[in-house]
């Protein structure tokens, strides 16, 4: 649930990527089970993309993934992941991170890139995006999904935490204090500068997580339709319904930049 919207917002994406076909071009996935599947089946790359949630629902779709991740654990969490999924021929788990990605895989090499939850953690995030953008092939679109600085500042407030807020509020990197595990947060400017200084075209911006983390968990616990608002589907909706609304993204969780590089 607390995805969604990032999913669908990257599914369309990729709908929209104009590939010709090429020789080893092999359906996979759904497609190849004769499910309707992407008339192309798209090189995607996923820089630290972690244990595999979205890599291998990717797959799942007839698309070629492959994750890049420093974390030996997390790579071995994906490959069970997708041997499980019947989806190991169409995902790739490489050792390596943003910084030398080009060590493991060729520029402009890829339709699409992720980068979900990693800008936060790496030593230069504009660097980073220069990187992703570098494997892009023109046409390409690259996602990029990064902490929110505003939601950190009203998380901390809710919580009692104030002064801890008001560091959120005033620290260059988002940080609520030393012991804050997340070493960087960004405003939606300057997640869209850095995107855009990397050579990217940014095409939408949207809130992830807007309301899945005020809303109790208890009050998601009702069967679909039976309670007021605050069950699953109607949470779905919500947060669907307000993920590009600029008030309301505003204090999204994370902030998702969709972007991508122009044809020549
Ligand atoms: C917060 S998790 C996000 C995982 C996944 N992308 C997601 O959205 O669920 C951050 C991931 O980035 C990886 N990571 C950390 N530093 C990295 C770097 N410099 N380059 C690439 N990945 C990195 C971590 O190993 C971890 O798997």
């Amino acid at each position: 649930m607390r995805t969604a919207v990032l999913w669908g917002v990257v599914r369309s994406a990729l709908e929209t990527i104009k590939r010709e076909p090429a020789a080893g071009d092999v359906r996979s996935g759904r497609a190849a089970a004769g499910e309707p599947g992407p008339p192309v089946p798209l090189d995607i790359v996923d820089v630290g993309g972690g244990t595999g949630g979205f890599a291998v629902a990717l797959a799942g779709l007839g698309h070629r993934i492959t994750v890049i991740d420093p974390s030996p654990d997390a790579l071995a969490a994906l490959e069970r992941r997708a041997t499980e999924a019947g989806a190991s021929d169409s995902v790739r788990a490489v050792q390596g991170d943003l910084g030398t990605v080009f060590d493991v895989l060729e520029p402009g090499s890829c339709d699409a890139v992720l980068c979900h939850g990693v800008l936060e953690y790496v030593e230069d995030p504009a660097e980073g995006c220069r990187s992703a953008r570098g494997l892009l092939r023109p046409g390409g679109i690259a996602s990029f999904l990064a902490a929110n600085r505003t939601a950190v500042v009203l998380a901390r407030a809710l919580g009692g935490h104030v002064a801890e807020a008001l560091a959120a509020l005033h620290d260059p990197r988002g940080r609520f204090g030393a012991h804050d595990p997340v070493p960087r947060r960004f405003g939606e400017q300057a997640l869209r500068d850095l995107v855009e200084q990397a050579g990217l075209t940014v095409h939408a911006v949207h809130g992830v997580r807007i309301f899945a983390d005020l809303v109790p968990a208890a009050a998601i616990d009702v069967p679909v339709g039976s309670g007021p608002a605050a069950n699953v589907a109607d949470l779905l909706s919500l947060e669907a319904a307000a993920s590009a609304l600029p008030e309301f993204r505003a204090m999204a969780t994370q902030l998702h930049v969709l972007a991508g590089l122009d044809e020549a």
